[in-house]
C-alpha cells in the first residue's frame, strides 16, 4: 500500500505540470554539497538532488514512515547511488549531522509539522552557517477540491512570518508553481 503511495507521490513530482525542473534549477545545488529532503515520500527529489550531489556530497532522506524510506533505498541502489542516507523520525525529533547541511528542501511536509517555529528554529543546529532552507507548500485549494475541504496547505505569509520568528530572512521566491508557493530562506 506504501509503495502505491510513494509511487504515487513520484508521479505527481515529476510531472512536468510541478516544474520539477524548474525547482531542481533554482536550488543551484552544486555537486560535493549536502541536502536533507525533509518529509521526503517517495523519494523523487531525494534521488535528483544524490545526482547532482555526487560521490562527495550527501543526501538525507529524512521521513517518518519506515516504509517510504525502504522505498527510497531500495529506488537508490536500483539507480547505483549511495549518497542517499534514510532518516526515520517521529514527529519533531530530528536528528542530522550538526552544522553539516548546504540545504534543507521541504516539499508538501510544512502542513504535517504541529509547532513549526519550534521546527523550524532547531534546523538551524543542522544548517552550516550559509545552509538554506527551501519551503515549497501547497496554496489553498479550491473550494470541492480534496485540499480545499482537508486544508493540506500553508498559506505563503504564514510561513514566512513564521521562518522569521524562528530566526530566518526570506531570500527568493519563484511563483512559477501552479498549485504551490515556493520561498528559500538563510
Ligand atoms: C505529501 S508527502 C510529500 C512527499 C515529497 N516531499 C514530495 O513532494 O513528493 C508528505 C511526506 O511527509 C512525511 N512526513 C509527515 N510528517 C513528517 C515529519 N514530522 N517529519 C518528516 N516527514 C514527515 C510523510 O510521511 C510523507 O512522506
Amino acid at each position: 500500500m506504501k509503495n502505491i503511495q510513494a509511487k504515487m507521490f513520484n508521479k505527481k513530482a515529476s510531472n512536468p505540470k510541478n516544474r520539477p525542473d524548474q525547482i531542481i534549477e533554482a536550488i543551484i545545488l552544486k555537486s560535493g554539497q549536502s541536502i536533507a529532503d525533509i518529509g521526503a515520500g517517495g523519494g523523487y527529489f531525494s534521488l535528483r538532488f544524490a545526482k547532482i550531489a555526487g560521490q562527495e556530497g550527501k543526501v538525507y532522506a529524512v521521513d517518518a514512515s519506515p516504509d517510504f524510506l525502504e522505498f527510497i533505498k531500495k529506488s537508490a541502489k536500483d539507480e547505483g547511488l549511495n549518497n542517499v542516507i534514510p532518516m526515520l523520525v517521529s514527529e519533531d525529533r530530528l536528528v542530522l549531522p550538526e552544522k553539516s547541511l548546504d540545504f534543507i528542501f521541504m516539499r508538501n511536509v510544512t502542513h504535517h509539522i504541529p509547532n513549526r517555529v519550534k521546527y523550524f528554529r532547531n534546523l538551524k543546529d543542522f544548517l552550516k552557517p550559509d545552509g538554506k532552507i527551501i519551503i515549497i507548500e501547497y496554496k489553498k485549494g479550491k473550494f470541492f477540491t480534496f485540499r480545499g475541504i482537508f486544508g493540506h496547505d500553508v498559506p505563503k505569509e504564514i510561513i514566512i512570518r513564521e521562518m522569521e520568528e524562528a530566526g530566518y530572512l526570506l531570500e527568493r521566491e519563484f511563483d512559477f508553481l501552479p498549485e504551490q508557493h515556493f520561498t528559500i530562506y538563510y
